[in-house]
């Protein structure tokens, strides 16, 4: 057995699945503003806002956890204990932001990651209490605060990596559309209003038709790979966007931008022309 394996049967831990219902209506409503809940999704960064601020507050403790371990300068270590802990309600916050929007497999592995980082959290602040007190000691509580950041990092490159949480679904649609001009069959079989899906070669695109302006877009969500096709469109003229199914994402129809999250990532947009009554499209360069 790979020692990985017992983080594989938590994506099936199906016990899980009841704190995570309790908890969800919880962290909605806290994040119920949609402003907040951009900005600690990292929409205004265009990257995921959680493994950034991860590495500023992970390398802190660590780095303190470090200093103790060698028999460095306490005060060095606890101004970065402090400085971690400081930064811990912004990286959890933007941690349960995206957790609130995702797959259940990656909610139960995810709830594990938060219990271990907050023990993880404890140990640190415990040590910082006791220096505060002018209490000797401290030194081992940071090293277990080292050990359990470990397991709880580990459950993060988890997620990150094995479960595709916080990563960029329609990256490789660019590599995968065939170049040049493909065509999607004639304009007057596409349906007014409504969102189709079709295949631009063996990539799916999803396709909205308004009189002769027809915008296309990958059809997959760079949050979670939803299907575009199978959401609303809101919004008019220059400011229709597609609200994906899933967790309701938000893109602009004419460039593919996000206007809201989860997804921090726009999705690719092919251009358009029509030949002889012909639809066709091809993948459009990156702005
Ligand atoms: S897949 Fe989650 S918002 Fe689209």
């Amino acid at each position: 057995m790979q020692p990985f394996d017992q983080i594989d049967r938590l994506e099936r831990a199906e016990a899980l699945d009841r704190p995570a219902a309790a908890i969800r209506p919880v962290v909605q409503r806290l994040l119920r503003d949609r402003r907040v809940k951009d900005a600690l999704h990292g929409v205004w960064l265009g990257h995921p806002l959680h493994p950034a601020l991860v590495h500023l507050t992970l390398g802190s403790l660590l780095s303190a956890s470090l200093i103790d371990l060698v028999g460095g300068k306490r005060r060095y270590s606890t101004g970065l204990i402090a400085t971690g802990l400081l930064l811990t309600p912004s990286t959890a916050a933007a941690g349960w932001a995206d957790w609130s929007a995702a797959h259940p497999d990656q909610q139960r592995v995810g709830l594990v990651h938060a219990s271990t980082n907050a023990l993880a959290v404890s140990c640190y602040a415990a040590a910082l209490w006791k220096r505060a007190r002018g209490r000797r000691g401290g030194r081992l509580l940071s090293l277990a605060g080292a050990a359990v950041a470990g397991a709880g990092a580990a459950l993060g490159g988890h997620l990150s990596y094995h479960l595709a949480l916080g990563a960029n679904h329609a990256d490789r649609v660019s590599d995968l559309a065939p170049q040049g001009w493909q065509p999607l069959g004639a304009l007057s079989e596409v349906a007014e209003g409504t969102p189709v899906r079709r295949t631009a070669g063996e990539v799916p695109v999803f396709v909205l038709r308004r009189g002769e302006q027809v915008d296309v877009l990958a059809d997959r969500c760079p949050h979670l790979a939803g299907p575009l096709s199978g959401g609303e469109v809101v919004g008019t003229d220059g400011n229709a966007r597609v609200v994906c199914p899933w967790h309701g994402s938000e893109f602009r129809l004419d460039d593919g931008h996000v206007v809201h999250g989860p997804a921090t990532s726009p999705v690719p947009r092919f251009e358009t022309r029509v030949v002889s009554g012909k639809l066709e499209v091809r993948i459009a360069p990156p702005d």
